[in-house]
């Protein structure tokens, strides 16, 4: 699975969008180490705080089933039904995708308006992270 691939899955992901509030579909397609790709998408709810974003709804599906080793997530985010616009990780996704990877072999993909990409760590995104490891 190229990273041209995943961007693709993650384009196709926004479809399922529930984003009522802010209008901004977002899709994720979250790859494992050994090939299988899990989609996610925001989903928003009347009261805001209690939405879900597009990378948390995929790393909650793999989780759920089983899955823990990861190793790229791609994300396209953009105005719904519009193309994607560089929608990088929130605070609260790269706390909570730091907890299940090595920030410095995890690679975040985020698409552009023609579908390009960028890649980086997560570790790049949230240095100096607190996690599991300083809670043992
Ligand atoms: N959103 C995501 O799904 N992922 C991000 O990393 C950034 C923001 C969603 C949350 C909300 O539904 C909408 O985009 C606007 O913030």
């Amino acid at each position: 699975m190229d990273y041209a691939e995943l961007g693709r899955l993650a384009e196709d992901a926004r479809k399922y969008s529930y984003c009522a509030y802010s209008g901004f579909s977002v899709g994720a397609a979250l790859l494992t180490k050994d090939g299988r790709v899990y989609q996610g998408c925001n989903i928003e709810n009347a009261s805001y705080p209690a939405g879900i974003c597009a990378e948390r709804t995929a790393f909650v599906k793999a989780l759920s089933e089983g899955e823990r080793d990861f190793s790229a997530i791609a994300i396209a985010g953009g105005p719904e039904g519009g193309r994607p616009s560089d929608a990088w990780p929130c605070g609260i996704c790269r706390q909570f995708m730091n907890e299940f990877v090595e920030g410095d072999s995890f690679d975040v993909v985020v698409i552009h308006e023609d579908l390009s990409f960028t890649v980086c760590k997560l570790g790049e995104l949230l240095p100096h992270s607190f996690g599991p490891e300083h809670l043992n």
